[in-house]
């Protein structure tokens, strides 16, 4: 469910017109509702009822600084996967961070520990001697937690679906005990957890109940070792809606799944979503720059492009597609379309519309992860502004590029004597 609805044909974002924004903000604009990012994360938070816990928001779905001090302010924590997401976590107030990915860089490493997290989501024997080079350098303990690959199918895009032996993610099972002996053994370094992330958009509950069962194994397993862990990190990967009726898990389902099985364990269990949390609390308005009939298709040229919402280009996303200003009448089919020059700039083919004119307004939906976050300045634009709405309130949190933001760390050097140069 989210907070965007119509009133008389016109969409808002809870209390606000999408018009009223597009016009003081210009398009394409990302808009996103609090209340429907606050929910999301108090119903998965209240779904593991006495079970400790703590949701750590994967900050890749969406690093919006002011997004990340909602979580901040709701007590929760993030999940960063480079120095530049630690940074925005601490600079929005987040006190707990997972540093996760696979390939964690010397200086971000050192700067974690510096700086402080709850711990390294490490993922291969490589990396963890790294890491207990540079604590034992800097005099630091550096809290683990080997990240898991339970080779588990999330029947997922094959993008991103990270749970199965074939993709590069994670440990495999057989080698974490002796891997763990080692962490227990040494002077820089503390076994504090044990995680899995499967993937993402996993529709069903039960791959995390598979890899779920495969982490108390080892879990069980290290005890039996007097190797005690404080904490099991279950990832991310819930899903998010893209159709109305799309018959989903919401965050609290995928809890309520496990539940039964976190009970007496003595660990604070840990997820890390994004999507789910985010997803369809935000949505991307464009305008309609040309209408423009091909040999058998008609096209709606928009102001947003794939620089702006990569997803359909890169996965084949289908962001259902709505005008703002519900006008009737009979619909067509169009080929939704960004000004990039590139065939993958589609938003979505044949789409049944009411017939639009030039100017109109689209909304497209379930952008709010993934998004932004994955914008670029490809074909040198600029790229959007974002608003948060609470209420009958909207806030300007990102301001939309100017041309000096697109050129700022380019240096413009006179080379001198191109003709000398021998083809
Ligand atoms: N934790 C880890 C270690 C992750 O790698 C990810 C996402 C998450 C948590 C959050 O997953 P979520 O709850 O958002 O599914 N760009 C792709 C998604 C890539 C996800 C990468 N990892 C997309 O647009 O679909």
């Amino acid at each position: 469910m989210d907070y965007f609805t119509r009133k008389s044909g016109k969409l808002f974002c809870e209390s606000v017109s999408l018009t009223r924004l597009a016009e003081r903000y210009g398009t394409p604009l990302y808009v996103y509702s609090l209340r429907t990012f606050v929910r999301h994360y108090k119903i998965a938070s209240r779904a593991f009822g006495d079970i400790p816990h703590s949701i750590f928001f994967s900050a890749k779905a969406n690093s919006n600084l002011t997004l990340l001090k909602v979580i901040a302010d709701l007590g929760g924590g993030c999940d960063v996967v480079s120095l530049g997401e630690y940074k925005a976590a601490r600079k929005a107030g987040i006190k707990r961070v997972i540093f996760s990915g696979a390939g964690k860089r010397p200086d971000e490493i050192e700067a974690a520990l510096k700086g402080g997290l709850e711990f390294f989501g490490v993922e291969s024997e490589n990396e963890l001697e790294l890491i207990e080079k540079i604590a034992t350098r800097l005099g630091k303990t550096a809290p683990i937690s080997l990240r898991l690959n339970p080779d588990v199918n999330p029947i997922t895009h094959k993008y991103i679906a990270t749970g199965l032996k074939t993709e590069k993610f994670g440990i495999p099972a057989g080698r974490a005990i002796k891997i763990y002996k080692y962490i227990s053994q040494s002077d820089r370094l503390k076994p504090v957890g044990i995680s899995m992330h499967l993937g993402s958009q996993i529709q069903t509950v039960k791959p995390f109940v598979e890899g779920f069962r495969k982490l108390k194994a080892i879990f069980r397993l290290l005890l039996e070792q007097r190797i005690v862990l404080s904490h099991i990190d279950l990832g991310g990967g819930w899903a998010a809606p893209f159709t109305k009726n799309q018959k989903l898990p919401g965050p609290s389902d995928y809890i309520k799944a496990l539940v039964p099985q976190m009970k007496g364990l003595g660990v604070e269990f840990i997820v890390e979503p994004g999507r789910s949390l985010v997803g369809n609390a935000g949505v991307l308005v464009t305008k309609v720059i040309y209408l423009k009939t091909g040999y058998s298709r008609k096209f709606a040229i928009v102001d947003a492009g794939m620089n702006d919402l990569i997803r359909p280009a890169l996965y084949d996303a289908d962001h259902r597609i709505e005008p703002v200003l519900l006008r009737g009448g009979r619909s067509t089919k169009y080929d939704v379309v960004g000004p990039i020059c590139e065939s993958s700039d589609t938003f979505s083919k044949k789409t049944a519309l009411s017939a639009l004119h030039q100017g109109d307004l689209l909304c497209l939906f379930t952008v709010g992860a993934y998004g932004q976050s994955m914008a670029s300045n490809y074909n040198s634009r600029l790229r959007s502004a974002e608003v948060l709405v609470r209420g009958n309130r909207d806030y300007l949190i990102r301001e939309r590029e100017n041309y000096t933001d697109l050129w700022r760390k380019q240096k413009l050097i006179d080379l001198k004597n191109l003709q000398k140069i021998k083809p």
